[in-house]
């Protein structure tokens, strides 16, 4: 199994709000993309930070930005955080009746589509439409929340979701969420992952761009079969 080079995410939504700018500087030497977490207390219980906030960041750092949208009604809301300059906007399958179209909207507000799948969702009914997107975000636990216990048998979509991609031939990111850490990235890797978000594994360490190169040079490893 050929994959990419692993794109390792740390999640603001374990950062200290009050320092987002010093906390995003903290791993921007380490870091692939920045994951910013927008949750809007409807499509998840979750109120966190949205569009303002996103478009304040742009301004102190030229980390890519990967958007993870856990709100109601992406069509409307999703294309300003292209336009604001996120690198990659991910939405919710469970939030939105049109993802293809949402995903065409994305592309041509000049940003990278995410097609994102919470843990009750099954990966089936969306395998068709991947070539729309260009990342696939797998929860690896039930969104809403930082800081849950990883919950491996979601690995299954992401075994899933790699085979498709293989025999397909398709570029696509694969995506996992919640609970990546230094003792569960070796097995999201080995599923097929390529790409890591991590909220508290990196910024509840001492050091976060240490704890980034940490979980990077595991996945690396796993996916090398080392
Ligand atoms: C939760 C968010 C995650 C969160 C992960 O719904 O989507 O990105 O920050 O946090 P950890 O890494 O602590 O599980
Ligand atoms: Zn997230």
């Amino acid at each position: 199994m050929t994959v990419p080079p692993p794109i390792v995410a740390p999640s603001i939504l374990a950062a200290d709000f009050a320092r987002l700018a010093d906390e995003v500087r903290a791993v921007e030497h380490a870091a692939d993309w920045l994951h910013v977490d927008v949750m809007d207390n409807h499509f998840v219980p979750n109120l966190t930070i949205g569009l303002p906030v996103v478009q304040s960041l742009r301004a102190v750092t030229d980390l890519p930005f990967d958007v993870h949208l856990m709100i109601t009604d992406p069509r409307r809301w999703a294309p300003g955080y292209a336009d604001a300059g996120a690198y990659n906007v991910t939405f919710h399958a469970e939030a939105c009746d049109n993802p293809v179209a949402l995903a065409r909207d994305l592309r041509s507000a000049g940003a990278k589509a995410g097609l994102a799948i919470d843990r009750d969702t099954p990966i089936e009914p969306y395998l068709d439409i991947l070539p729309s997107f260009d990342t696939l975000l797998i929860m690896t636990i039930k969104a809403g929340f930082g800081g849950q216990r990883f919950l491996p048998q979601l690995l299954d979509k992401v075994r899933t979701a790699r085979r498709h991609v293989a025999a397909g031939h398709l570029e696509l990111r694969i995506e996992v969420d919640g609970g990546i850490a230094a003792d569960t990235i070796a097995q999201a890797a080995e599923a097929g992952a390529d790409a890591f978000v991590a909220g508290t594994a990196v910024y509840g360490a001492d050091d976060p761009a240490e704890a980034i190169g940490r979980l990077r040079s595991l996945a690396e490893r796993a996916a090398a079969g080392v």
